[in-house]
């Protein structure tokens, strides 16, 4: 039987757009309540105005993943709004165009390490300790196929998700005991803002093949509404097609 999602709070890092967003609307609509995360005000509004048009109330809270003290501040507001974190959701992302080792410098190399695996470690910090006290937390990772098999989506991009891949699977180990699950999460080709970063975009026979930010947000799903006593520490989803 799954898990009713009714009660539970989930924080979503990178709710803005795409797969985050999708996951946010996904989980709301189960009856989960949902503080929805990222740095575009604007594109968090319509997320919230879009979902109180169906009577669905979710919060929204700009931060800016690759700050440490700015996911602290993410996590006790949503405790002083919800009361506790029941999951976190890491979907936060970037990758670039200069992403070849020849274009790469080290400010780019910087900034997707930041945007991709710090800002995961600082979530998971912000919220780990709670979690921990209340022996119960889901920490819920979007990587990539690119931290499992080499491509061409450059050093930066595959070093950060290959790093999230340790991240989970180490927390996991260590946290297991306390009742915190892990589920790092390697999705192939999703048609998303993410692939405007690409430095050619691929065409649109390929994109037609392409996962939607909704499969991915149903993936998690069902790994959330697993009993406590089941874990997915790794997933991955792929386009049928490609
Ligand atoms: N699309 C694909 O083909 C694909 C495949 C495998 C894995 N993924 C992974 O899926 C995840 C979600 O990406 P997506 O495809 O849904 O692309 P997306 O639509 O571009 O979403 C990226 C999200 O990350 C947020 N973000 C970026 N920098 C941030 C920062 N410094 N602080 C807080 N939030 C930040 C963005 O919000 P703001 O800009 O508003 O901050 C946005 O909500 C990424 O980790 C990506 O690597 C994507």
């Amino acid at each position: 039987m799954p898990v009713t999602l009714k009660n539970q709070i989930v924080l979503v890092v990178g709710a803005s757009s795409g797969i985050g967003r999708s996951i946010a609307v996904q989980f709301a609509r189960e009856g989960a309540t949902v503080m929805a995360s990222a740095r575009r005000q604007d594109r968090l509004q319509a997320l919230q105005n879009e979902l109180a048009e169906e009577n669905i109330e979710i919060g929204i809270s700009t931060a800016d993943a690759t700050n440490a003290a700015a996911m602290e501040e993410l996590a006790s507001r949503t405790v002083e709004q919800f009361e506790k974190i029941d999951i976190l959701v890491y979907a936060t992302g970037t990758n670039t165009p200069d992403r070849a080792m020849t274009r790469l410098s080290t400010k780019t190399w910087d900034e997707v390490i930041g945007v991709n695996l710090n800002g995961a470690y600082y979530a998971t910090r912000a919220v780990l300790p709670a979690m921990r006290e209340r022996k119960s937390g889901h920490l819920i990772y979007i990587a990539s196929i690119s931290g499992l098999v080499p491509d061409i989506s450059g050093a930066a991009y595959q070093a950060s998700k290959r790093g999230m891949l340790g991240l989970a699977h180490a927390i996991r180990v260590e946290e297991k005991e306390n009742g915190i699950r892990t589920c790092v999460v390697c999705p192939g080709l999703v048609d998303t803002e993410i692939l405007e970063k690409r430095p050619v975009k691929p065409p649109p026979e390929m994109l037609a093949k392409a996962l939607q930010a909704d499969d991915v947000a149903e993936a998690v799903l069902f790994v959330a509404k697993l009993p406590p006593r089941a874990a997915v520490p790794e997933m991955q989803i792929m386009p049928t097609m490609l």
